[in-house]
């Protein structure tokens, strides 16, 4: 076996480019652990839903959220079945529940506070440690591990990521138009890009891949160069 030395990578990037997909091949792979950061901000907001801290009008009630950070326990483990995360919120499997519509909606509200950030920044971090970790967000390679290894900033066209994304809802029986899920997609990169508190950027060291034309084996072959080249 070829002696490789541990190393964080930090995979970034606009909604529904497939980076949860990629990080967790690449994770599976090396034998590395993988961290899927959205997954933790989807437990805040499920907490908050949970807890009356998301007022009619979408806005989030700060000062609540903030006092009840630390009576938020997250743990992702590794789910055997599909290889991803496992998500628990106080000690409850909501891997499911932090995927539906309700959590969906209100995400970019709730990612968007900075006591939030700080809380899952510091757990993210300790996550790391070790190294040996992928992990999967908008803001690792230029917050939470602005010395990570190897950065990559991953981006497909609007078009393409909206059919891969009304393919995917539509195979599970979700009603909707490709018009409206590309608007949707378009004003989400808008919320990711133009918050205050760690917008969505490619950091400057970070490699882009643009996967518009990509499957997902040219995007391994691509990547494990890539991963080789940090080992020299
Ligand atoms: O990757 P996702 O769609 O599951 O992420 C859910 C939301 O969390 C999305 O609105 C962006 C936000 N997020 C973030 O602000 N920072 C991260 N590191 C990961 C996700």
């Amino acid at each position: 076996m070829i002696f490789m030395k541990d190393i964080i990578i930090a995979i970034d990037g606009y909604s529904s480019c497939g980076k949860s997909t990629f990080a967790k091949a690449i994770a599976e792979k090396l034998g590395y652990t993988f961290i899927d950061t959205g997954a933790m901000y989807r437990a805040v907001t499920l907490y908050a839903l949970r807890h009356q801290l998301i007022r009619a009008d979408g806005s989030v009630d700060e000062k609540g959220l903030t006092a009840a950070l630390p009576s938020i326990s997250i743990r992702l483990l590794r789910s055997a079945q599909s290889g991803g995360n496992s998500v628990f919120l106080n000690g409850e499997d909501v891997s499911e529940e932090i995927r539906l519509a309700g959590v969906s909606d209100s995400v970019s509200r709730v990612s968007e506070l900075a006591p939030v950030r700080e809380h899952l920044v510091a757990q993210q971090r300790a996550m790391g440690q070790r190294r040996a970790v992928v992990m999967d967000g908008r803001d690792i390679g230029t917050v939470v591990f602005p010395h990570a290894e190897l950065k990559i900033f991953m981006t497909a066209s609007p078009e393409v990521r909206a059919q891969r994304r009304y393919r995917e809802l539509r195979a599970k029986g979700v009603e909707t138009s490709l018009q409206e899920v590309e608007s949707n997609i378009r004003q989400r990169d808008a919320i990711d890009e133009n918050r205050a508190v760690s917008p969505l950027r490619k950091a400057n060291d970070a490699v882009l891949l643009d996967n518009s034309c990509m499957s997902v084996e040219e995007q391994m072959a691509w990547v494990m160069k890539l991963i080789t080249s940090t080992q020299s």
